[in-house]
C-alpha cells in the first residue's frame, strides 16, 4: 500500500500551488482544480512570447516541448507517444472517438447509468442518426456497473458496436471497474472507449492493463492543468478498424485533388489550431503529478476524501458515495438546505463546492434516486486543518 503524503509533503506541494496561498479552501477538484506555479508560469511564459513575436514563431519555437506533452501524457498513461491525440477537452476527445467507430441499425451501444451527461447525448444522437439501441448495463450491489449483465450483453459481441464506460463519473465518488470490463471487451473483441475524465490524475492509469481502445482526459480537472486542454489515447491496434469522424488537413494529408489519407497514429484525430500555451502548461501539469508519483496522490486523495465523509456523517449530513472503491469526490446532501444553498453558503464563507445536477447524470441520479448533492472534491493539497473548517461551517448551516 502506497503511504500518502506526508504533513510537510502536502505544505511543501501547497507552496509550489499559488492558489493555497491565501484562505480559500478549494473543494472543486474534479470542477477545476488549482494548478501548480509551473503549470501558471509555462502558460504565462508561452502567451507573452506569442505576444513578442507571433503565435506561429512562437509555436515553432516551442516545437520539441510541444511534443515531449505527448511523451509526458504517454507516460502517465502507460502508452506510446504516437497514440496520443491533443484535444481541448474530455468531450472533444470522447466525440473523436466515439464517432470514429463504425454502428450499424439495429446494433447496441453499451453503457451504465454512471456515463456523463455528454456521452449519454452522443449515445442518444447516434440512436436517432444510425438506429443503434442504446443499452444501460444496470448497477450491481456495489453501485457499479454489473459484470455479470455486462458479460451476458457481449456474448453476441457482433450486436455491440461499443462499449462506453465513466470510470469515475461526475456524480459520485464511485470507481467502475474499468480493467474487469476492459477484459471482457477484449476477450469480445468489441471497442472499448474509456471516460478517464475524472481518474487522470488521481489515479494511476495503465491503458494496457485497463484493456481500453480508447481512453479519453481532461486537463483541468485532478490533472491540475489548464482549462481549454484534452486528450485522446487510441490504441494502436484500433486504427484500422475506426475512421475519424472530422478529419482536417492537419490529420489528413490532402495528396492531390480528389484524395487524402490518414497520418499516422492517433494525430489522425486532431485540428491543426489550438492553444499552444494550453497545450504546453498541460505537459508541465503531467510532469508535476509523475514527479509528485500519482501512486501516492491517489493515496492521499483517498485517505482525505474517506475522512471527510466520515466527518460529514459525523455533523448530520447524508453522504452518497456508492462503490466498492471510492475515490476523492465526496457527494452528500443536507438533511434540510438545497444542495445549492448549502454551496452557496459554504462559498461565503470561502469554501469552493459544486453541486450535482440531473443534466450531467440524469441516469445515475433517477436510478439511485438522489436528489442534487453538494459535491466536494479533495486533492492532495486538501489539508486536515482545511476538513475541520469545512466541516464546522457545515455544522453552522
Ligand atoms: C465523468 C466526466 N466525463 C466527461 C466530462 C467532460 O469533460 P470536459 O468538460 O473536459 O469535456 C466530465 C466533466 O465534468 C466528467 O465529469
Amino acid at each position: 500500500m502506497t503511504a500518502p503524503f506526508t504533513a510537510e509533503e502536502v505544505t511543501a506541494i501547497r507552496a509550489a500551488t499559488p492558489g493555497c496561498d491565501g484562505d480559500l479552501i478549494h473543494l472543486d477538484h474534479a470542477g477545476s482544480s488549482l494548478p501548480a506555479r509551473a503549470v501558471l508560469d509555462t502558460q504565462i511564459d508561452h502567451l507573452r512570447r506569442e505576444a513578442a513575436i507571433g503565435g506561429y514563431r512562437a509555436a515553432a519555437e516551442a516545437a520539441e516541448r510541444s511534443d515531449a506533452v505527448r511523451s509526458s501524457l504517454a507516460t502517465m498513461l502507460g502508452a506510446n507517444p504516437s497514440e496520443i491525440a491533443r484535444t481541448e477537452h474530455a468531450t472533444a476527445a470522447w466525440n473523436a472517438a466515439f464517432w470514429s467507430i463504425p454502428m450499424r441499425a439495429g446494433q447496441r451501444v453499451v453503457t451504465h447509468d454512471h456515463d456523463y451527461g455528454a456521452n449519454q447525448i452522443a449515445l442518444l444522437h447516434a440512436a436517432e442518426r444510425f438506429g443503434v439501441v442504446v443499452e444501460r448495463v444496470a448497477s450491481d450491489g456495489h453501485g457499479q456497473i454489473d459484470l455479470d449483465r455486462l458479460a451476458t450483453v457481449l456474448e453476441r459481441p457482433d450486436d455491440v458496436a461499443v462499449v462506453s464506460l465513466a470510470w469515475i463519473p461526475t456524480s459520485s465518488g464511485l470507481v467502475n471497474p474499468a480493467a474487469a470490463v476492459g477484459s471482457l471487451c477484449r476477450s469480445a473483441g468489441v471497442p472499448f472507449l474509456l471516460d478517464a475524465c475524472q481518474a487522470v490524475g488521481q489515479l494511476d492509469v495503465d491503458v494496457a492493463q485497463l484493456g481500453c481502445d480508447f481512453c479519453s482526459g481532461t486537463g483541468r480537472k485532478f490533472l491540475r492543468g489548464p482549462r481549454g486542454t484534452g486528450f485522446l489515447y487510441a490504441r494502436a491496434g484500433i486504427l484500422d478498424r475506426v475512421v475519424p469522424s472530422q478529419p482536417d488537413h492537419h490529420g489528413a494529408r490532402w495528396l492531390d485533388l480528389d484524395r487524402y489519407d490518414y497520418v499516422e497514429g492517433a494525430r489522425r484525430f486532431e485540428h491543426w489550431e489550438h492553444s499552444v500555451a494550453g497545450w504546453l502548461a498541460l505537459g508541465a501539469a503531467v510532469d508535476v503529478a509523475l514527479e509528485l508519483g500519482i501512486d501516492r496522490i491517489e493515496a492521499t486523495i483517498a485517505q482525505r476524501a474517506d475522512e471527510l465523509r466520515a466527518r460529514l456523517a459525523d455533523v448530520g449530513m447524508a453522504v452518497h458515495d456508492p462503490g466498492a472503491v471510492r475515490c476523492g469526490i465526496v457527494t452528500a446532501t443536507h438533511p434540510e438546505l438545497a444542495a445549492d444553498d448549502v454551496s452557496s453558503a459554504l462559498r461565503d464563507r470561502g469554501i469552493n463546492t459544486t453541486v450535482t445536477f440531473a443534466g450531467s447524470a440524469l441516469a445515475d441520479m433517477a436510478a439511485r434516486r438522489v436528489p442534487p448533492a453538494t459535491r466536494l472534491s479533495v486533492h492532495c493539497t486538501t489539508t486536515a486543518d482545511e476538513l475541520d473548517r469545512v466541516v464546522d461551517a457545515v455544522r453552522a448551516l
